[in-house]
């Protein structure tokens, strides 16, 4: 799980003119101050560019401030806050594996995004009850990492990594396809764009409620979309898991004895 912060095409300009043009800029001034002309694309071809706040970061700055308006919330009452049994149980099996119960509360918050769909405020009083906490100790968690929804997002979680790697195997062409072809439909999908997620060698990569895909060619988009939309298997022939390994035990989870 990383740091909140990334460029995201639902909430920043994804792929558009106007974030094209900034990352056009930024290039032509590293060619000019760096001399680093001859590292660009061997056709001088230029696509879209991975976006960036204004101030040219991709980070987009610091999150929501607190309501100081508001009463510190407090522990909640067990008496008054109903938490589903199986949340409840899944939160208490993590809890159980840290001397310190606190440090339960990145797999706790998880569970509860699981059950909810996003980290809700009921959600998250649900797992301060259970693990004896303030809202706020959690919301200060949730806000701090960003595979913890704080809002509510589409069902299916489709991340785009657009780090250099992917960058550099045009990346930011599908991420700009992906957009396009999902259109506004947010309640199915939350659609964003990832720093690397660790599978360089498929580059350009995806996740798609965590199975990798890739590399991901701009023609596989529609396809891809309404396999997501029907609750099919993304890509079967591209996904990460079909592919040969030295490692006899790669593909077996860990339950099993082996790699997840
Ligand atoms: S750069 Fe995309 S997975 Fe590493």
């Amino acid at each position: 799980m990383s740091r909140r912060g990334e460029a995201e095409p639902s909430r920043a300009t994804g792929g558009h003119p106007a974030s094209s043009e900034r990352g056009a800029g930024r290039s032509a001034e590293v060619t000019h101050n760096g001399g680093e002309a001859g590292h660009g694309h061997p056709h001088g071809r230029r696509g879209p560019q991975v976006q960036r706040f204004g101030h040219g970061s991709r980070v987009p700055g610091w999150d929501e401030a607190a309501d100081l308006s508001k009463d510190p919330a407090v522990v909640p009452d067990p008496a008054t806050t109903p938490v589903p049994a199986q949340l409840r149980a899944e939160i208490e099996a993590h809890m159980a594996k840290y001397p310190d119960t606190r440090s339960a509360s990145i797999p706790a918050l998880a569970a509860a995004q699981r059950h909810h769909g996003w980290c809700s405020p009921e959600a998250i009083e649900q797992a301060a009850c259970v693990m004896r906490l303030t809202p706020g100790y959690l919301i200060s968690v949730a806000s701090f990492y960003d595979m913890l929804e704080t809002h509510p997002v589409g069902r299916h979680n489709v991340y785009v990594c657009t780090n250099i790697s992917c960058s550099l195997c045009g990346a930011d062409e599908l991420l700009a396809a992906l957009s396009e072809e999902i259109g506004d439909d947010s309640e199915t999908f939350n659609l964003r764009a990832f720093e690397c997620l660790g599978a360089c060698d498929i580059a350009p990569m995806a996740s798609v409620d965590g199975v990798y895909i890739g590399p991901v060619a701009l023609d596989e988009v529609p396809k891809l979309v309404e396999q997501v939309r029907s609750g099919l298997p993304p890509l079967p022939n591209k996904q990460l898991s079909s592919r040969k390994s030295t490692d006899p035990n790669a593909h077996v989870t860990s339950s099993e004895g082996g790699h997840s």
